[in-house]
């Protein structure tokens, strides 16, 4: 299997997407990194924020084959910590001294962990995925999603789970 990060952001930890991904992160022996903990500060075209935790997170995240995104559908979309993230890539593609680096992430695979109150994932959320990956020279890897209209119910996902790894 090849090298992996999980990436997640919820408005809570424990919750619906929480559990899911630690579900896949303890089959994985995988540490779950909560952008929600970081200091990451939303994009700046002055590039402001350059101190900040993103760059180091990057660093990480270029290292790795697989890139794992774990966020709730909230209004269509993902969280606010995965947006800002997300936005934050752009760094890589502006400033000449990490266009380099950037350029690393094409080839890699992009997967993505979601739970919602439907069986599937609303198009827009993962759709925004799929433009985001294209965009960036990615893969689109593969997804996996738990319905949470009546919570998270662990024993419903285990196949799903299973399904899920073997794409990595
Ligand atoms: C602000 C907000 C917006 C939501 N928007 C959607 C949505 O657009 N589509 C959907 O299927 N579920 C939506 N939901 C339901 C959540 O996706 C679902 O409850 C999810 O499992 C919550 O995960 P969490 O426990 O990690 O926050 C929304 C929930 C909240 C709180």
């Amino acid at each position: 299997m090849s090298s992996t990060i999980i990436l997640f952001a919820s408005s809570r930890r424990n919750g619906n997407t929480g559990q899911l991904t630690d579900a896949v992160a303890s089959e994985l022996e995988l540490d779950v990194i909560d952008l929600g903990e970081k200091d990451i500060s939303a994009f700046d075209y002055e590039h402001r924020n350059r101190s900040d935790d993103f760059e180091p997170l990057m660093e990480k995240v270029l290292s790795v084959e697989n890139i794992i995104f774990a966020s709730p559908i909230y209004w269509y979309s993902v969280s606010p910590p995965m947006k800002t993230f997300i936005d934050r890539i752009s760094d890589y593609l502006d400033l000449p001294d990490l266009l380099e680096k950037g350029r690393k992430l094409r080839g890699k695979k992009g997967y993505v962990i979601c739970t919602c109150i439907s069986d599937s994932p609303d198009e827009p959320f993962i759709n925004a995925f799929r433009e985001t990956f294209s965009y960036l020279g990615m893969d689109f890897g593969g997804f996996i999603n738990a319905n949470c209209s009546n919570g998270y119910k662990a024993q419903l996902y285990e196949n799903d789970i299973r399904t899920f790894i073997e794409q990595l």
